[in-house]
């Protein structure tokens, strides 16, 4: 069940139908989330339709279509447009992913899009990450090292290389710590599966020398055990990673270091 975070007292509201372009042969209709800070207004949810001939094949691509020939005032972030900034998270068709690697025609019309569920919202399509940045920033994700520093790079063999697959390429879109229901309930004291995915990028990695404080860090009823092995991380991860068993991970580390 995916829940938004309203401004308080307010309810959604049918919103303003934009008027459909001259003379397009191919049409799709989107209902985008609007909101804005400004003024005592409700949300609502506006209806647009995008000339599909005249757009690119993403959903970031009608977005950006709306914007530029439509409605200059929908917000939204957008940097790369490859999916490697991670900055276009979304929820679309009930699915929290990334619009820019999102294809229009995988979509069934009209084209739901929200904003990323459970996070407080700064304008229209924008999520305020602020408390997601905070728990990043906790788990300390840079080398911490005691060993003096080499002259030249530190150094991995191939394999210890190898165990960072499927950890490094998270790109922080936040996607699966609001899919998350542990995440929504206690974001303020759960890390999420973002957080812990990263806080394990740096226990395995073999020229970190703080594994057993990074461990330390994490073990904390809340911090890490509010997992309850629920999957909707893995599913809503749009580069394919897996948090859960990230977190598994980290969970049995917790168990191996007390034998
Ligand atoms: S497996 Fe854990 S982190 Fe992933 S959705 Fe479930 S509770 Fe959240
Ligand atoms: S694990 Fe996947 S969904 Fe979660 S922040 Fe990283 S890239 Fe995004
Ligand atoms: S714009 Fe960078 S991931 Fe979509």
């Amino acid at each position: 069940m995916v829940e938004f975070t309203l401004p308080k007292n307010s309810k959604v509201t049918e919103g303003k139908k934009w008027p459909k372009p001259q003379k397009a042969t191919k049409i799709t209709e989107f209902r985008i989330y609007r909101w804005s800070p400004e003024g005592d207004d409700n949300p609502r949810v506006d209806t647009y339709y995008v000339d599909r001939h005249d757009c690119g094949p993403m959903v970031l691509d009608a977005l950006i279509w709306i914007k530029n020939n439509v409605d200059p005032t929908l917000t939204f972030r957008r940097s790369c447009r490859e999916g490697v900034c991670g900055s276009c998270a979304m929820n679309i068709d009930g699915q929290n992913t990334l619009a820019c690697t999102r294809a229009i025609d995988e979509e069934k019309a009209p084209v739901k899009i929200y904003p990323l569920p459970h996070q407080p919202v700064v304008k229209d399509l924008v999520p305020d990450l602020t408390n997601f940045y905070a728990q990043y920033a906790s788990i300390e994700p840079w080398l911490h090292t005691v060993s003096p520093t080499p002259e030249k790079e530190w150094r991995q063999t191939h394999d210890d290389r190898a165990k960072l697959d499927g950890l490094y390429e998270c790109i922080l879109c936040a996607c699966c710590s609001t899919s998350c229901p542990s995440y929504w309930w206690n974001s303020e004291r759960y890390l999420g599966p973002a957080a812990l995915l990263q806080a394990n990028r740096w226990i395995k990695d073999s020229r970190d020398e703080a594994t057993g404080d990074r461990l330390d860090n994490v073990e904390d009823p809340f911090r890490l055990y509010r997992c309850h092995t629920i999957l909707n991380c893995a599913k809503a991860c749009p580069k394919g990673l897996n948090p859960a068993k990230a977190i598994a991970e980290i969970k049995k580390d917790l168990v191996d270091r007390q034998i």
